[in-house]
């Protein structure tokens, strides 16, 4: 079992978990990922590693609550324990001087970029940073990812915080305003990354997404995290999470995401009056 060291709510849905995992911890690197279950009967899900604290033994993971292992997961209190906690897993994420470096999230993926976009400034790059958000009330971590940029835009889709509108829009001004931009790296909702790709292509910017398809073991064995990228078939566990955004067959992307929403819809309606026993 894997003791919750500490858990935090960084608003209602999305949750922070801090957990005891040394070997994790010892390996740990920005833009890997773990494989956890909740318990014994649960499935597995990939989680990426937000933060890692070598001396303590500790890796933090950041959930949002979509369907109903992640709602399980949120039922653990600090002091709990969940049954397994896997990795670190995948290629960690590509980090070089490039120059200047924008870096992209939405949602729950602000927590994910943090430890990319210091990585980046200790690699000596300028980091500008853009967060979108849907509405103030999920504004996070805004003070954790100022902290590791140059230069920080925040966004909400109703303008309640920040700019209004989507995150493309402050970055395409910024590939507009002449400022030599040499990478790009977009992680959060695959349409966000979908879309940051878009706008980066016409400007010839390298952009890297790390993709999320679903997984099942995370190590290259069962297939079914498969992604068509340059025309080529990669295993998104093994080969990625990171791709250059340009070469990925984005449609095909969400419709393989799609595949199981009847299932996973039964699964929730099923397990959720458990939930209010807990
Ligand atoms: C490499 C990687 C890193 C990720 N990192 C994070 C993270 O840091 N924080 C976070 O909140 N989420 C992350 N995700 C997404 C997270 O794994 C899914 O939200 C979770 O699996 C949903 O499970 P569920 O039972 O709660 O929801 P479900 O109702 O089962 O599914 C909701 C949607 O989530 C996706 N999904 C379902 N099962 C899986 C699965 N086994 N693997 C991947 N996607 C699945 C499907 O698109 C599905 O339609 C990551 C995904 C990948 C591939
Ligand atoms: S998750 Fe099984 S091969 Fe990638």
């Amino acid at each position: 079992m894997y003791n919750i060291v500490t858990r935090e709510d960084l608003t209602s849905e999305i949750h922070l978990f801090e957990v005891a995992a040394p070997e994790v911890a010892k390996k740990a690197q920005a833009g890997q990922f773990v494989v956890i279950r909740v318990d014994e009967t649960g499935e597995r899900i990939p989680l990426t590693i937000a933060d890692w604290n070598r001396e303590r033994g500790t890796v933090t993971v950041v959930a949002m609550e979509v369907g109903k292992t992640t709602r399980k997961l949120a039922t653990v209190k600090e002091g709990g324990a969940i049954a397994n906690f896997a990795g670190p897993l995948g290629r960690p994420t590509h980090v070089d001087n490039f120059g200047t470096v924008v870096c992209v999230a939405g949602g729950f993926a602000i927590a994910t970029i943090v430890p990319i976009a210091r990585a980046m400034k200790e690699a000596g790059n300028k980091v500008i940073s853009v967060m979108g958000f849907r509405c103030r009330e999920l504004v996070f971590w805004e003070d954790r990812l100022r902290d590791v940029s140059d230069e920080l835009l925040v966004t909400t889709d109703d303008g309640s915080y920040g700019r209004k509108g989507v995150v493309t829009i402050p970055l395409k001004e910024l590939l507009e305003s002449g400022e030599s931009i040499n990478r790009v790296i977009a992680i959060g909702p695959t349409v966000m990354m979908k879309f940051t790709s878009l706008t980066t292509q016409p400007y010839g910017v390298d952009t890297i997404v790390s993709l999320n398809p679903i997984m099942v073991d995370g190590t290259g064995m069962c297939g079914v995290c498969r992604a068509s990228i340059g025309g080529e078939t990669k295993f998104t566990c093994v080969d990625g999470p990171d791709f250059d955004g340009h070469q990925v067959d984005w449609d095909e992307l969400m419709a393989r995401q799609r595949t199981y929403l009847v299932e996973e819809k039964r699964s929730l309606e099923e397990w959720e009056p458990s939930r209010a026993r807990r």
